[in-house]
């Protein structure tokens, strides 16, 4: 979002996450929990931790093409601020008030880059993993051994930085509803949101009176 307009500053009720989106959302929650489960506690033999690591894989490789070209507010570019907006966004933060910020706001915008950054280096060094036991080597362990080294420890220090992640995800979602009175979670089920900010008209359900 750039520059403002009396245009850009009306209050709309918007469709705002696409199916795509949404289905992505929590389907990738749902192949990370058990994921991150069937590895740190699940049986000895991991083909299901394999086989939900690769469901992840495909929806993230799915989600950086809709990044380049899904729809408004799904695109990377909508997305990415400089650290004027960044740092703006972020002092203004403990006003005790909605930001109704129309997509991903800057410092959402941040945590989702990293989320989707170290989820792919995840599940990425999973297939290289070897953790000399015999029974669980990644697909690709055989075939480019140089990586088993790096790619095992990497994938055995990143579990509880993903943990922190999510778990950093849902304070800022709690504290968005609990000290700003926004709640976000909605607009990730039914894609409907109230924001304040340029959008494209076809995505205006109605004008809102201030
Ligand atoms: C393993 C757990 C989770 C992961 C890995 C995760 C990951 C993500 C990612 C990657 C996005 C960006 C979506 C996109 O643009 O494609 C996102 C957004 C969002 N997530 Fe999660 N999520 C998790 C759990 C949850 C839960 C449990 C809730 C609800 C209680 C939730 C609510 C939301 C909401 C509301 C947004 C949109 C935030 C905004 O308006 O900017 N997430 N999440
Ligand atoms: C984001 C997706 C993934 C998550 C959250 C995840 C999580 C985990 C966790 C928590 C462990 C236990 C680590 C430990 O013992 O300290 C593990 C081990 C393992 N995972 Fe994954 N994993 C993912 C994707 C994958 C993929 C795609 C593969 C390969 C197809 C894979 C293969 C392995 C292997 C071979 C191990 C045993 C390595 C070891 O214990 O060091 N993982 N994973």
């Amino acid at each position: 979002m750039t520059g403002r307009s009396p245009e850009a500053d009306k209050l709309r009720r918007v469709r705002l996450w696409d199916p795509l989106v949404r289905s992505f959302h929590w389907l990738l929650v749902i192949c990370v929990c058990t994921a991150w489960y069937l590895g740190e506690f699940g049986p000895g033999i991991m083909t299901l931790h394999f086989y939900f690591g690769y469901a992840i894989i495909a929806l993230l490789a799915i989600r950086i093409i809709w990044g380049f070209i899904g729809a408004w507010p799904a695109r990377f570019q909508h997305f990415v601020y400089g650290p004027g907006t960044f740092f703006r966004y972020l002092s203004g933060i403990g006003k005790r008030r909605p930001s109704l910020w129309p997509g991903h706001n800057p410092v959402g915008a941040l945590s989702v880059f990293l989320l989707l950054g170290v989820l792919g280096l995840q599940a990425f060094t999973g297939l290289f993993a070897d953790p000399d036991d015999f029974i669980n080597r990644g697909p690709l362990a055989n075939s480019v051994p140089g990586m088993v080294g790096w790619a095992t420890s990497i994938h055995q220090v990143l579990p509880p930085i993903i943990l922190l992640l999510v778990l950093l995800h849902l304070a800022a979602i709690v504290f968005y509803k609990v000290y700003k009175n926004e709640n976000l979670v909605p607009s990730m089920l039914h894609g409907r949101k109230i924001v304040r900010g340029a959008v494209p008209a076809d995505r205006i359900i109605e004008e809102l009176p201030e």
